[in-house]
C-alpha cells in the first residue's frame, strides 16, 4: 500500500510495437530463485514475491530493472528488506522501473490482481470457481511483476493460501513440501520445484476436485505418483487419459531416452482454456474437453486425441521444459520438436500409415492456407506484435515436419543421437533453433546449411515434374513469393519416389531424390514397361506437386501404389478433382464414365479380404475431402460450386457402391463390449465412413437406426452428425433427441453444437443467431466458441459466405465482442477469413469490408489489431 499512489506512472502508449528477433539481447538481470505467497481470493488475491536478484556480466551499474506486469495493483516494494524509495520506482501501463539497485539484492513486490474479472484466460483466473493458471506465453506478467521472458530460468517454492473448505486442493509445480492452518478458516499449502525454470511454465490451482491416483516407476526405478483432478462428476472419466500417460511415459524412455524427473506429476482438467492443455512443469493444465472420456461421451476419435495431446504435453518435460526457448521467435524449437514427438508415439500406439494421413490432411487443411495467404510466415518467425499469434499450423505443424524431414534425411540412428546431443548439451538452459540444427549436424556429420533455409523461410515450395521428349525427367522446385520475401532461395527437399508399371502394376524403380538446386534429374533403372510415377511417398516433405497424371495412371497408383500413404493421397486427389469437375471449377473429360471408373477402384479397395486389410485405412479412402478441403485448391472461391459438386460426386460414389458400403458397414459391425483401442476403432471407422457415404447418397434410414440402437458415442455421433449434414426431415428430429439426452453433459453438447453449426439449411445463420442465446452456448467459454462460430466459419460454407455477406456481418460482430473479453480467441477466429483474397470478387469486397469494421473498431486488442492488419496488408 505503501508505494501504489506514490510511484510515477509513465503515459500511455498508442500503437502497439513490434518485437524483432534481430533485436534479442540477454537478460540484463537474472533472478535465480523466486518464492511467492499467493493470498487466494476472486475479488482480491494478494501475491507476494521475494526474488533473488542479480545484475547479468558486463551490464551498467545504472542500468535499471525493467519488469513486466499487466493489470496488477502495486502494493509494495522493498529491496533487501528497506521499502524503496518512490522516486526511483516508475509503473505504467506494462512495466514497473526500478533505478539505483546494487548488484546483487533481494527484491520483494506485492501486488494484487483480480481472478474473477479475468475473462483472457491468460494469468490467474477462474473456471467454474475454481483457481488457476495459464502463463504461456506472457501471462505470468498478469500475477505479478516479473523478467516475464523464456531466458530467465529460476527455482521456485510457492505458498498458496485459501479457504480451506471453499479450495481443499491447493497445487503448484514440482513437490509438496509442506501444508499448515491459517486464521479465519484457511489453510496453507507448500510447492518446490527443484527444477530452474522460465515464468511461463509457472502453475497453481485451487479449488474443491476429485483426484484420481496412479503410480508409474521409471527406467531407472524412480516412483512417480500419477494425480488427475477433476470435478467430482467427473471422477470415473480420467482412466483413458492416464493410461495414455503412462504409455507416454515409456515410450519416451525407449523411443528418446527421456525419463521423468519429479517425484510426482500432475494434470488438472479445466473447462475454460483458450488451447488444447499446457505443460507447465510437473502440473499440466488441460482443456477438460482433452482429459475426460467414457465409451457413453466420447468417441474413438476423442480417445485418439486425448492420447496425442496427453503425450504432447508430456514430451514437453524435456522438449520444452528441461531444454526451452531462448525467446519466442524460437517456438517450434519446442512445439515442432514435440508435435514430432506426439505424431510419432501415436503411429506406434496405431496404424501409421492412418497417422499419417491425418497428420497430413491437418498440415494440408490448416498449414498450407497460412502459406498461401496473407498470414505466410516462416516456422522460425522473425517479428511480430503479440506472440499469442504466433501459435500457429506453420510452427506447430510445420515445424515437426522439419522434424521429420530431419529424421529421414539423416537415419534414424544419426537423428536419435542428434537429439541426444541436443538434450545434453543444452539441458537446464534455454535453447534456439540453432542450437537444435548444430546438434543434428554434429551427430550426423552432414552439412544442414541448406536445410536451414526451411526454418526461416515462409511459403512452400512446389515440384513441378516434367517429361522431356527424350525420356529425361526433370524435378524443379520454385517458392512462390509471401509478403515481404520476394526471392526464395533453392531448398533442400527429400523426396521420396517409386516407379511402377503402367500394365503390371509392378516395382520398377524406387528411391530418394535430395534437391537442392533448382532443377534435377531423375533416373531411373530402364525396363521395357512405361512407368507410372509415384511421388512425396509418405510425405516426404512439405511441399506442392505439380505433376499432371492421367486418370488412368492415377487410378493404376489407386490399385498399386505400395506407398499406403500414397495410395491414399493420390485417392483423396481423385475424389477432390471429380468434385471440383462437376461442381464446375475445373474440367474433366467424359467425367461420368471417370467417376463410374473411379468408384470401381474405390470398390475394390473396399472389399478387404487379403491379409493386410487395414479398416482404418479403408475409411481414410473412402472419407475423401469437405468441403472446405476443396476450397483451398480453387483458385477463386465459388461456395455453391463447391458444396453442389462434392456432394453430387459423393451421391454418386454412393450409388455405384451401395451393395459394397452396406457389405463392408455389416462386416464391421460387432457385438464386442467398447474399446477404444485401434483394434475395434479401425473397423468401426470403416463401418462409420460406409455411414456417411450411404446417407450422402440419400439412405438415411440406415442413420437413423444407428442413432437409435447405438451404445457407444462413437456410433451415436456418427449416425446423429450423417443425419445433421442432410437436408432431410430426420435432421431436426435427431438433433433434438440428442440434445435431450445429452443437456446436461456439456462436452458432449458441444459436439451437437458443431453440428447445429453445419446446418445445411437455407436460414441456418438464423439458426445459429439463436443458439448465442440458447442454455447450452457460454461465449465466456472457448470450446463453445470453437464449436459454434469456428466450426461454422470454416465448414459451413453456403452459409457463412452468404452471397449477401450476412455471414461476414455476424463474424464481424461475433470477433469484436469475444475481443472485449479475451483477445487471444478473437484473434484466433479471425483466420476464419485467412483466404479472403481467393474469395469470387463479390464476396471478396464484402469479407474485406468486414475486416475493415474489425480493424476500424475501438477499443480493440493488440492481438487483433495485429491479425486484422496482416490480413488487410496488399
Ligand atoms: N504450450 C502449449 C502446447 O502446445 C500451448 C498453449 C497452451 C498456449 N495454452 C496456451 C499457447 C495459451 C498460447 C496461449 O502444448
Ligand atoms: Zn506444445
Amino acid at each position: 500500500m505503501d508505494n501504489r499512489d506514490a510511484a510515477i506512472t509513465a503515459p500511455k502508449k498508442d500503437a502497439p510495437e513490434t518485437v524483432r528477433l534481430a533485436d534479442y539481447t540477454p537478460p540484463p538481470f537474472l533472478i535465480d530463485t523466486v518464492d511467492l505467497y499467493f493470498s487466494l481470493d476472486p475479488k482480491q488475491t494478494i501475491v507476494t514475491s521475494r526474488l533473488a536478484v542479480r545484475r547479468g556480466d558486463g551490464v551498467p551499474s545504472d542500468a535499471p530493472l525493467v519488469l513486466n506486469g499487466v493489470d496488477l495493483d502495486l502494493r509494495a516494494v522493498r529491496v533487501d528488506g528497506e521499502k524503496f524509495p518512490t522516486d526511483c520506482i516508475v509503473a505504467d501501463e506494462n512495466s514497473l522501473t526500478l533505478k539505483g539497485l546494487p548488484e546483487t539484492f533481494t527484491l520483494e513486490i506485492e501486488t494484487a490482481c483480480a481472478p474473477e474479472a479475468n475473462t483472457a484466460l491468460s494469468g490467474l483466473y477462474l473456471s467454474n470457481g475454481m483457481f488457476c493458471t495459464q502463463c504461456e506465453a506472457e501471462g505470468f506478467r498478469r500475477i505479478t511483476y516479473f523478467l516475464d521472458r523464456p531466458d530467465v530460468l529460476s527455482k521456485y517454492t510457492v505458498a498458496i493460501e485459501a479457504d480451506r473448505e471453499a479450495y481443499p486442493v491447493l497445487l503448484a509445480n514440482g513437490n509438496p513440501v509442506g501444508a499448515e492452518d491459517a486464521p479465519n478458516g484457511r489453510h496453507v499449502k507448500r510447492w518446490e520445484d527443484p527444477h530452474p525454470k522460465p515464468s511461463y511454465l509457472f502453475a497453481l490451482v485451487g479449488g474443491d476436485l476429485a483426484c484420481v491416483e496412479d503410480a508409474f516407476t521409471t527406467a531407472s526405478g524412480r516412483a512417480v505418483a500419477i494425480r488427475i483432478y477433476v470435478q467430482h462428476q467427473n471422477k470415473d472419466k480420467c482412466g483413458y487419459t492416464i493410461d495414455s500417460l503412462k504409455r507416454a511415459m515409456r515410450w519416451d524412455e525407449e523411443t528418446f531416452g527421456r525419463e521423468y524427473d519429479l517425484d510426482i506429476f500432475m494434470i488438472v482438467a479445466v473447462d475454460h482454456f483458450n488451447f488444447g492443455a499446457m505443460e507447465n512443469k510437473g502440473l499440466n493444465i488441460f482443456n477438460s474437453a482433452y482429459v475426460l472420456a467414457s465409451p457413453q461421451t466420447a468417441t474413438d476419435q476423442d480417445y485418439e486425441i486425448i492420447e496425442s495431446i496427453v503425450a504432447h504435453e508430456y514430451f514437453h518435460n524435456w522438449s520444452g521444459n528441461r531444454v526451452t526457448c531462448r525467446d519466442w521467435f524460437q517456438l517450434c524449437l519446442k512445439e515442432g520438436f514435440t508435435v514430432f514427438r506426439d505424431q510419432e508415439f501415436s503411429a506406434d500406439m496405431r496404424s501409421r500409415p492412418v497417422q499419417r494421413i491425418k497428420d497430413v490432411r491437418r498440415l494440408w487443411s490448416g498449414q498450407f492456407p497460412e502459406d498461401d495467404g496473407p498470414l505466410a510466415h516462416p516456422p522460425r518467425p522473425d517479428r511480430y506484435i503479440t506472440i499469442d499469434n504466433f501459435y500457429t499450423a506453420t510452427v506447430y505443424d510445420k515445424g515437426a515436419e522439419l522434424a521429420r524431414m530431419l529424421k529421414n534425411l539423416l537415419g534414424e540412428e544419426a537423428f536419435r543421437a542428434g537429439s541426444d546431443l541436443y538434450f545434453d548439451r543444452h539441458d537446464g538452459t534455454a535453447a534456439t533453433v540453432e542450437d537444435f540444427v548444430k546438434a543434428m549436424e554434429d551427430a550426423s556429420g552432414r552439412d544442414l546449411t541448406q536445410f536451414r533455409r526451411w526454418y526461416e523461410s515462409a511459403g512452400r515450395p512446389r515440384i513441378a515434374v516434367t517429361h522431356e521428349p527424350d525420356g529425361a525427367i526433370f524435378l524443379t522446385q520454385k517458392t512462390p513469393p509471401t509478403a515481404g520475401e520476394a526471392e526464395k532461395a533453392a531448398r533442400h527437399i527429400p523426396i521420396k519416389w517409386a516407379a511402377y508399371g503402367a500394365d503390371s502394376g509392378a516395382l520398377i524403380d524406387e528411391g530418394l531424390i535430395e534437391l537442392t538446386e533448382t532443377a534435377q534429374p531423375l533416373t531411373l533403372k530402364q525396363q521395357g514397361e512405361r512407368p507410372v510415377l509415384s511421388f512425396l511417398q509418405g510425405f516426404s516433405a512439405p511441399v506442392t506437386l505439380d505433376y499432371e497424371q492421367s486418370v488412368a495412371d492415377r487410378l493404376t497408383l489407386m490399385a498399386h501404389d505400395r506407398d499406403r500413404f500414397n495410395q491414399w493421397s493420390v485417392t483423396f486427389n481423385l475424389w477432390r478433382d471429380l468434385s471440383l469437375a462437376r461442381g464446375g471449377v475445373i474440367e474433366i473429360e467424359a467425367l461420368d464414365d471417370t467417376i463410374a471408373q473411379f468408384a470401381e477402384a474405390l470398390g475394390a479397395a473396399l472389399s478387404g479380404g487379403d491379409d493386410n486389410a487395414d479398416p482404418a485405412l479403408a475409411a481414410e479412402l473412402l472419407r475423401g475431402p469437405t468441403a472446405s478441403d476443396l476450397a483451398q485448391y480453387c483458385d477463386v472461391i465459388d461456395p455453391d460450386q463447391i458444396v453442389d459438386g462434392r456432394a453430387a460426386v459423393r451421391a454418386a460414389v454412393a450409388g455405384a457402391l451401395s451393395g459394397p458400403l452396406h457389405d463392408a458397414y455389416h462386416r464391421m459391425a460387432s457385438d464386442a463390449p467398447y474399446s477404444p483401442a485401434a483394434d475395434q476403432a479401425g473397423p468401426r471407422a470403416l463401418k462409420n465412413a460406409c455411414l456417411a457415404l450411404l446417407v450422402a447418397g440419400g439412405d438415411s434410414e440406415i442413420a437413423e437406426r444407428q442413432a437409435r440402437e447405438a451404445r457407444n458415442m462413437t456410433d451415436e455421433a456418427a449416425a446423429t452428425a450423417a443425419l445433421a449434414l442432410s437436408d432431410g426431415a430426420a435432421r431436426e428430429e435427431a438433433l433434438e433427441n440428442f440434445y435431450q439426452k445429452w443437456r446436461t453433459d456439456p462436452l458432449v453438447v458441444n459436439k451437437w453444437l458443431a453440428w447445429r453449426a453445419l446446418s445445411p439449411a437455407p436460414d441456418a445463420l438464423e439458426d445459429i443467431r439463436a443458439l448465442l442465446r440458447h442454455e447450452a452456448y457460454d461465449s465466456t467459454n472457448p470450446n463453445k466458441v470453437r464449436a459454434l462460430i469456428g466450426v461454422f466459419g470454416r465448414e459451413n460454407l453456403k452459409s457463412f459466405h452468404s452471397a449477401d455477406g450476412a455471414g461476414y456481418r455476424f463474424f464481424a460482430e461475433q470477433i469484436l465482442l469475444i475481443d472485449e473479453k479475451n483477445p487471444q480467441l478473437a484473434a484466433r477466429l479471425i483466420t476464419l477469413v485467412e483466404n479472403w483474397r481467393k474469395l469470387e470478387p463479390a464476396r471478396q469486397a464484402l469479407a474485406k469490408q468486414a475486416l475493415e469494421d474489425i480493424a476500424a473498431a475501438k477499443p480493440l486488442s493488440s492481438n487483433v489489431y495485429e491479425m486484422a492488419t496482416r490480413l488487410l496488408k496488399n
